[in-house]
């Protein structure tokens, strides 16, 4: 199987992997196979990518996350409800609260050994809830690999997970809109910061650590963020990761006036914020990604072409790959796996096949296995 963009969907593919909405509602099931009308569907929710049964990559693979569906989904309607309840002048249920970020920092804390899998499938509409639940992941990740304690991961995961709650008080039209921003507009996106630092740290529930991730998770390291213009070690260090952890996920996502960066540019991107954004926080954010996920087809410095079936995390650079595509391109019917981490030779990813060059691929490759 492998991942596919929604554009190269074509009637009589089959669904490798079920497809979900932000609030967990099964769309479609895996074996089915896809319809001109379904493709039109899936379009319309804003689905961007799924998994496809593919005939040159026939093995199945073994996705493992940090964070399971149940608990995804969950955490996305706390967030969703937050939300709401702000919206219509309510209280933020502060006990919902407390007990979605204890179940979700303590199942991170204990999959602290997987990379994330960056091959999110996502509903368009959702992406605020999804996005906050993906920054608070990541955020959480890093705050593990700089060695905080249970209590202080919670502190950071309920910070991040509401870091934008202040976007309740920002018009949706603004929001949502396509072009560029006026400087009135900008104005009024830049209010969410202390919009929601004020309303979270109303409730003495949540701490005022939390609440300022909200107030400061647009600061720059240089002293160009805003709202205050605050310098370095001014920014506390938990804003500090989730600023990084808000870049990274908003880069892989679709956004009404552009489209998705891929993984491999997203690493390229964020390893370049220094110094606007904290090298350590880009560091422990980084270390906690599989640059080349669980699926993905990549091309080895030898010219081997495989696709990634496990990753290690001592060497996110250095997965397992299974090999379809010998260095003169000969598909092999009998794939084999290399293990890049632990191989003597000096084996290395050179890059990652995009879906245009996994399709050109594919073409060749049909033509061969016919002859
Ligand atoms: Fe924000």
């Amino acid at each position: 199987m492998r991942r596919i963009k929604l554009t190269l969907l074509e009637p009589g593919m089959k669904i490798a992997r079920p497809v979900y909405a932000g609030d967990g509602r099964l769309l479609l099931a895996s074996g089915l196979t896809l319809t001109e009308k379904f493709i039109e569907r899936l379009a319309a929710l804003g689905i961007g990518s799924l998994y496809i049964e593919d005939v040159l990559f026939p093995g199945k693979l073994n996705v493992r996350d940090v964070v399971s569906e149940k608990t995804r989904s969950e955490s996305i309607l706390l967030v969703k409800e937050c939300f709401r309840n702000l919206e219509k002048e309510k209280n933020i249920n502060t006990w919902a609260v407390r007990q979605t970020v204890n179940e979700l920092a303590d199942e991170i804390f204990s999959n602290r050994d997987i990379l994330i899998n960056y091959f999110d499938i996502r509903t368009y509409d959702d992406y605020t809830f999804d996005h906050s639940v993906n920054v608070t992941i990541l955020s959480v990740l890093a705050g593990i690999s700089l060695g905080y304690n249970r209590l202080d991961l919670r502190e950071l995961a309920t910070g991040a997970l509401l870091h934008d709650i202040g976007k309740v008080s920002v018009d949706k039209k603004i929001l949502n809109k396509k072009g560029k921003l006026t400087p009135e507009e900008f104005k009024q996106i830049q209010q969410h910061s202390l919009a929601g630092f004020e309303k979270l740290r109303s409730y003495y529930e949540i701490t005022t650590l939390s609440s300022t991730i909200s107030y400061q998770h647009h600061e720059r390291i240089d002293g160009s963020g805003y709202p205050r213009g605050l310098k370095g070690e001014e920014i506390h260090e938990y804003a500090r990761i989730v600023m990084v952890a808000d870049v990274f996920d908003a880069l892989t996502s679709d956004r009404p006036y552009r489209s998705a960066y891929t993984i491999t540019e997203a690493f390229g991107i964020v390893k370049e914020l220094e110094p606007t954004f904290d090298s350590k926080s880009i560091t422990a954010v980084l270390s906690n990604i599989s640059p080349y996920p669980i699926g993905s087809i990549v091309m080895l410095n030898t010219g081997q072409i495989g696709q990634v079936v496990d990753t290690h995390k001592k060497d996110p650079a250095k997965p397992i790959v299974r090999i379809y595509f010998d260095r003169d391109l000969k598909y092999m019917e009998f794939p084999y796996e290399i293990d890049i981490y632990k191989s003597e030779f000096d084996l290395y990813i050179e890059k990652s096949l995009n879906d245009e060059e996994i399709a050109k691929l594919n073409d060749e490759a049909k033509f061969l296995i016919r002859a």
